[in-house]
């Protein structure tokens, strides 16, 4: 499988990467059996993966646990491990400690790329925490990237990551030459990155790990319609609020947009015989913003069928034709990478909202 490199890094990321959000199993993505997160791990490995993508949120650190277990008998230095640390816990003492949790989690001894997974901003942490004390204190970002350093200092990660940072929030790091990576959604239907942060990242040296390729389901064609997505998979500001009881958007979404594109994209499946999340995955890997796209395979069919549609380029005459089709939803969804959110709420915006 192809790799790509981060910049002035020594980190060679396959270019795709295996999500772990799964893995442990959980309300979100229901039951993952450890046998299937084992067969699904070495599969990567064997099939060119190198890249895992955990986060200590994840199924409340079973994620990390499961990828822990799965990786034994793996050489260390044949995969990249990412994991990230929620911005409620970024104070120096708390991260140093959170840090050393996901370790022993994980049964390693050092991450590879340690990410903030959202900004810390008090809008940001009420997401992940309902303290007042934090919320009304948030952790400093100069501060957290000093400990962030420390620790990398000591051995305990490799590189610096941060994760769902719009451009303005990355522009006002106190010091971005220590951050080699943000992750970041894109996907046919999330394409807000293309105005300004995925060439701002490019720009910049830093490596995009991008997320959702599939849209959480929708673009590997399991859905026989958008009412068939579970109502968790169906909060982000493509789909109507009042249809998911946990959407927080309160918009109307873009569903007659995606049934639109959806037709064409299955129109272009028929000419062409590939499937859609072929023609996704494919589709993405032709940003060269982007360092590796993150699918969460849950086994190994599935896996399969994602590596090979990493492989081959598509024609520039069909990216151009899927580049028209998912037009109108970027328009209308505009340049805010925070898919949950109203635009007012943006939360890799930066600001001070009010949920
Ligand atoms: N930084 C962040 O804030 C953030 C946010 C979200 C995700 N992520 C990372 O990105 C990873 C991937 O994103 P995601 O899990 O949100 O969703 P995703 O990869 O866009 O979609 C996962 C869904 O796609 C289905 N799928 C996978 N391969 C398929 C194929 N070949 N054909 C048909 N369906 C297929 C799976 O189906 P089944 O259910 O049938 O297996 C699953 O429902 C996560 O695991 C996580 O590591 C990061």
């Amino acid at each position: 499988m192809e790799r790509r490199k981060a910049k002035d890094s020594d980190l060679d990321f396959s270019v795709l990467g295996t999500g772990c959000w799964s893995f442990g199993g959980g309300e979100y993505w229901g039951e993952q059996r450890q046998k299937d997160v084992n067969e699904m791990v070495h599969a990567s490995v064997d099939l060119g993966i190198n890249y895992f993508d955990t986060a200590e949120v994840y199924n409340d650190g079973r994620s990390e646990s499961s990828l822990g277990e799965a990786i034994q008998g793996i050489p260390r230095d044949k995969i990249l491990i990412g994991t990230k640390i929620s911005p409620s816990n970024c104070y120096p003492y708390t991260l140093i400690k959170h840090c050393h949790a996901s370790l022993k989690r994980l049964r390693t001894d050092y991450v590879d790329i340690y990410m903030l997974h959202w900004p810390t901003h008090a809008h940001s942490l009420r997401h992940f925490t309902r303290d007042p004390k934090i919320i009304e204190n948030p952790p400093v970002i100069g501060e957290v990237l000093e400990t962030l350093k420390a620790l990398q200092q000591a051995g305990k990660i490799r590189r610096i990551g941060l994760s769902n940072f719009g451009t303005r929030l990355m522009e006002d790091l106190p010091d971005l030459s220590s951050v080699v990576v943000n992750q970041l959604p894109y996907n046919l239907f999330c394409r807000a990155g293309e105005y300004d942060a995925l060439p701002f990242c490019e720009q910049s040296g830093i490596a995009v790990i991008s997320y959702m390729s599939l849209l959480q389901g929708l673009l590997g064609d399991i859905y026989p319609s958008i009412q068939d997505i579970p109502a968790l998979q169906r909060r982000t500001r493509h789909f109507n609020a009042k249809n998911s009881a946990e959407s927080r958007h309160g918009e109307h979404g873009v569903e007659d947009e995606i049934n639109e594109a959806l037709e064409g994209i299955r129109k272009i499946c028929k000419e062409t015989g590939l499937s859609m999340p072929a023609l996704a995955i494919k589709w993405i890997l032709l940003n060269p913003a982007i360092t590796c796209s993150l699918v969460g395979s849950r086994n190994v069919r599935h896996l399969e069928l994602n590596v090979r549609s990493a492989e081959g380029i598509l024609s520039q005459q069909i990216k151009e034709e899927l580049d028209r089709i998912t037009l109108s939803i970027k328009d209308k969804l505009g340049n805010h990478l925070d898919y949950y959110e109203n635009p007012v709420n943006d939360r890799t915006l930066g600001g001070q909202r009010i949920l």
